[in-house]
């Protein structure tokens, strides 16, 4: 039987531009490489994945706020730098009951000190980081054992 959950995945500023940004930090993917391996997992486990991506910090708060409304299985998000600044995005993921997955390509703890702290992580479920484009997979595999 179709399982109906839906997993939304979420992108903030200049993931776009992964590809070509910095690839001896990020890898050499771009966003529609693992968008396409995510959909094609996603597809095998019988779940519906929605990917975005916006260099706005509003379009992804409105994106936490619309994961709960449409009563979404769990939210997986590379915020981006918006991690390291966003107290916007951390009240929004408190305000729902949603878990969310923080995913990072790079591990932000090895790099400058700017990265190391993470309003998102203080507010979601578990992280996963370092990993390159495979942390999506992983925390996809992740949300659908929760
Ligand atoms: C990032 C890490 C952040 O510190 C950085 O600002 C990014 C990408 C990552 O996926 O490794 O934009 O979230």
């Amino acid at each position: 039987m179709a399982d109906t959950r839906k997993i939304y995945v979420l992108n903030g500023p200049n993931l776009n531009m992964l590809g070509t940004r910095e690839p001896e930090i990020y890898g050499y993917d771009t966003l529609d490489d693992i968008a396409e391996r995510m959909e094609d997992a996603a597809h095998r486990a019988h779940v519906e994945i929605d990917f975005r991506q916006s260099n706005h910090e509003g379009h992804l708060v409105d994106w936490v706020q619309e994961a709960h409304r449409e009563g979404a299985h769990a939210i997986i998000m590379n915020p981006g730098a918006y991690t390291h600044t966003s107290i916007a995005l951390h009240d929004a993921i408190k305000s729902i009951t949603v878990p969310v997955i923080e995913i990072h390509l790079s591990n932000p703890h090895t790099r400058e000190a700017f990265r190391h702290k993470s309003y998102v992580g203080m507010a979601a479920k578990g992280t996963i980081a370092g990993f390159g484009a495979m942390s999506y997979m992983l925390a996809l595999e992740a949300a659908l054992e929760l």
